[in-house]
């Protein structure tokens, strides 16, 4: 049973995908990842996403981020898929999706709910994936978790407003508050001391010693 925890290396592995055979970490290279799990091919929610995914791949690639997708099914029925989330969608999915039929990665992973007892959500009575999330950086640590039930779409603006606020931390000693979006007000990093804020992030607006407002520059 996988118990992954941000700052863990992501696990490596070798699949089959939509896009060829994939070796993970020298497919990933330099970029991020977004690897994402989806339960079943040909239902309803998945489409969406799997649409919305594509939709947003500009968005992606402006992040240095490289999508990759993974579910139960084998690869005949993803290629068929495929076919239908492009026609619904008015889409053309170029990401790789993931064939795990024996639920080798998903289990790597910790993609499986032990919990699901609904009948109609197994195949082959183990059940399927769920819609898990790794944002993974370039030096293969896993950044970012989530999980979703079966039964919600995701959002994938979250996520890329995730990696919005996590690439900015990387370059700024910066957090970003709740609801933040690019743009807004970041606040400085609780560690630095008032005069390391001050050197920083000359002219920030001190609301307690411990919150501290920063205007950045847009191409900060
Ligand atoms: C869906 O994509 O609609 C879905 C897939 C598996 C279980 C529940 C919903």
């Amino acid at each position: 049973m996988s118990a992954l925890r941000l700052g863990n290396i992501a696990p490596d592995f070798e699949a089959m995908s939509t896009k060829g055979p994939i070796s993970f970490h020298k497919w990933i290279g330099d970029s991020w990842a977004v690897f994402f799990s989806h339960p079943c091919d040909f239902t309803p929610v998945c489409t969406t996403e799997l649409s919305e995914v594509a939709r947003l791949s500009g968005e992606f690639e402006r992040r240095g981020v490289k999508a990759i997708d993974l579910a139960v099914s084998d690869l005949e029925s993803h290629n068929k898929w495929i076919e239908d989330v492009n026609e619904i969608g008015n889409v053309d999915v170029q990401f790789p999706i993931i064939a795990d039929p024996d639920r080798r990665i998903a289990g790597l992973y910790g993609m499986l709910d032990s919990e699901e007892h609904d009948p109609t959500n197994v195949v082959d009575g183990i059940p399927f994936t769920v819609r898990s999330v790794f944002v993974i950086d370039p030096t293969k640590k896993i950044r970012l978790i989530i999980t979703y039930p079966a039964s919600c779409g995701r959002n994938f603006h979250e996520i890329l407003r995730v990696i919005d606020s996590l690439q900015l931390s990387d370059r700024k000693k910066i957090v970003t508050p709740a609801n933040w979006t690019p743009g807004k007000d970041v606040l400085a990093h609780v560690s630095l001391s008032k005069e390391e804020a001050e050197k920083e992030f000359p002219g920030h607006r001190e609301v307690k010693p411990y919150l501290r407002l920063v205007s950045l520059p847009t191409d900060a």
